[in-house]
């Protein structure tokens, strides 16, 4: 038997293999059935900004004779969420004996500093922030909207002891320099990439419909090549690969590309632990016959420094793979 185990975010992990945030992982039983089959870590579902910031939003919308008792039902809602979010990552804490994982979905400075020393004192081992906004405003600079990310992430992870991990989508410029500038306001690991809810058009009914939230299985490649690049060009940080995670070959990809994990989401819902198990098999075998021992025997080595033609991690334009075609 090989040994899986990795080292994420200075969190001591079985195997590389963690069941992303979703649904599933605010259910009790679903996050004991994915410890069974082999899971490295839990990230539990996200507490949303909205959730708390929308719920403020209606009240302040209703007229109230007696604005004390709105600012009273306001802040009655707020803790409530959060109350409630607490009480999950507690009694997740108690399902499982694999790391727990928090995770903040936001958008917005806020007061993300005081909900996530909460967090850390339900008990959680690390925290998620899964930051995003869609900008919409034509005159905004993109360095302002990445300083606001920075904010963020420098803000909580300053405020709690517990390692930040930060869940990012695709849209950036320089996605190594965004990287790079993530762990320097004190991330330990980053989550590459975000799958957005996108929406679509229906031509026959003329309109708009949200495409399916699950990813295909094919739909990796991407994420593999930034990983291949930003492990190479943005040491000392822990990556994590998320988005069409479906199986053990993709994760051994991942991780030959410089992933410390990879999060699965779609796979569970689709396989449940069977997912997990079935990849921890894949791992094990492919381990075995190549001779490799741990993890980090092979993690990393086929990144952008470590392959003789670091170009094809370059290569964008279908001029060079196909001009003479
Ligand atoms: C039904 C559903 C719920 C999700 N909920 C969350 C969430 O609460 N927080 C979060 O950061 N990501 C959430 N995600 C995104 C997943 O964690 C994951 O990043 C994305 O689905 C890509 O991984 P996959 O290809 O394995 O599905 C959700 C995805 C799905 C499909």
């Amino acid at each position: 038997m090989s040994n899986l185990s990795v080292n994420y975010l200075g969190l001591a992990l079985k195997s590389p293999i963690l069941a992303a945030s979703s649904g599933l992982t605010a259910q009790l039983d679903r996050v004991a059935e994915f410890e069974r089959a082999g899971v490295g870590a839990i990230v539990v579902k996200s507490l949303f900004e909205e959730q708390i910031v929308n719920e403020a939003e209606f009240l302040n919308s209703q007229s109230h004779d007696y604005p004390e008792s709105a600012d009273y039902l306001h802040h009655y809602l707020r803790q409530n969420s959060i109350d409630r979010y607490l009480k999950l990552i507690e009694d997740v804490k108690r399902t499982v004996s694999v790391p727990v994982i928090a995770s903040i979905n936001c958008f917005s400075t806020g007061e993300w500093t005081l909900f996530a020393k909460e967090i850390e004192s339900a008990g959680a081992d690390g925290l998620e922030l899964n930051i995003y906004s869609l900008p919409l405003n034509v005159h905004k600079k993109s360095d302002d909207i990445e300083k606001e990310y920075f904010n963020v992430v420098s803000k909580v992870s300053k405020s709690i002891g517990i390692p930040v991990a930060v869940k990012i989508g695709s849209n950036f410029t320089n996605i190594p320099g965004f990287v790079s500038n993530l762990k320097a306001n004190g991330a330990k690991g980053v989550v590459m990439f975000n799958r957005f809810y996108s929406p679509d058009i229906d031509i026959k009914k003329l309109r708009i419909f949200p495409a399916d939230a699950f990813s295909h299985p094919d739909e990796y490649l991407k994420e593999l090549r930034w990983m291949g690049i930003v492990s190479a060009l943005v040491p000392g940080i822990d990556l994590s690969a998320s988005t069409g995670i479906h199986n053990g070959t993709v994760v051994l990809k991942q991780i030959l590309a410089g992933a410390t994990t990879a999060q699965m989401c779609t796979a569970l819902y689709k396989k449940g632990g069977d997912a997990i198990s079935n990849a921890i098999a894949d791992l094990n075998l492919f381990m075995d016959s190549q001779g490799f021992k741990n993890i980090s025997d092979f993690k990393g080595r086929l990144n952008y420094s470590n392959i003789e033609n670091p170009e094809k991690f370059e290569r964008v334009q279908f001029m060079k793979s196909f001009g003479s075609k």
